[in-house]
């Protein structure tokens, strides 16, 4: 009974108002995100001193993406510290087990402790030869065995200067989400010439992006599309969190360089949990 008031006056609201205040509803209902991507760094000693050091926040949600090796330590860390961490792989492959020399499984990341795994980061895309299709056969095996994706798209400076970047993500977006309606991923949008460079983008130009990529969102999966977390990568700091955080459609931050130090993501940690987003 209490749902059906609580739609009845959500559905009101939106009817009356133009939906401005159901909007905020459903954005308040996004969980936000600060997620360490260590990439190729970082030995056991740093991991466990990293995450003695790191504070976790109720408001948000805190997400380590350590290199393989180190996952199941970092697993064991953050159990003994009674953090609440995630733990998150940089890669996975699609198929449940084999001659696939190198690769790591979904079941091997779940059976190390990880929750998350990183899929399409433009690094891989560039080094590894991962492309759309790739993409989405790991992405559907990771739903559909409760591994959340945190799925990364993002155009190159080539492209942005050829004014190609809402081409480029709608292909992405559709590529990695083929045929999939259900299941909870997470996206970062994360510009390839924003990655390391030190040359973020504006949080006016990420918002505008992130609402672009809401929009295919909802083309694809329909209004699921508003409880979607968007993240947005690119020498993302200490510094120029707030004016992330300030914005509608960006939902967390994926974070590279200034995630290797426990003071620098702990002062963006502290910049996502100072109260509500998009307050
Ligand atoms: P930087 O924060 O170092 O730019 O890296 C971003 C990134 O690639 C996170 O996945």
């Amino acid at each position: 009974m209490e749902q059906s008031i609580e739609s009845y006056i959500k559905n009101l609201v939106r009817e009356t108002i133009g939906h401005t205040l159901g909007q905020l509803q459903l954005q308040s209902e996004r969980r936000i995100y600060v997620i360490a991507n260590w990439k190729m760094n970082k030995t056991l000693a740093e991991t466990a001193e990293f995450l003695q050091k790191i504070n976790s926040s109720n408001n948000v949600s805190v997400v380590v993406c350590p290199p393989t090796q180190l996952l199941y330590p970092a697993h064991l860390f953050i159990k003994q510290s009674g953090k609440p961490v995630g733990l998150g792989a940089q890669n996975v492959h699609w198929a449940d087990k084999g001659a696939y020399t190198g690769e790591t499984s979904i079941s091997m990341l779940q059976d190390v402790g990880c929750e998350y795994v990183i899929i399409g980061h433009s690094e891989r895309r560039q080094y590894s030869g991962e492309n759309d299709q790739l993409v989405n056969m790991k992405v559907a095996q990771s739903l559909k065995a409760g591994l959340t994706p945190i799925i990364c798209i993002g155009e190159t400076l080539e492209q942005k200067n050829a004014q190609k970047t809402e081409q480029v993500l709608t292909k992405q977006l559709f590529g990695a989400l083929k045929d999939i309606d259900s299941g909870d991923f997470i996206l970062a949008y994360e510009p390839v010439w924003a990655i390391g460079t030190g040359q973020s983008a504006t949080a006016e130009l990420a918002q505008e992006t992130h609402s672009y990529i809401r929009s295919v969102l909802k083309q694809i999966v329909g209004q699921k599309a508003e409880s979607i977390s968007i993240l947005y990568g690119g020498s993302a700091n200490e510094s120029n969190a707030a004016e992330y955080r300030a914005m509608p459609d960006i939902d967390g931050v994926l974070v590279g360089g200034a995630s290797l130090q426990a003071h620098s993501f702990d002062g963006i940690i502290n910049v996502f949990a100072k109260g509500e987003q998009n307050s």
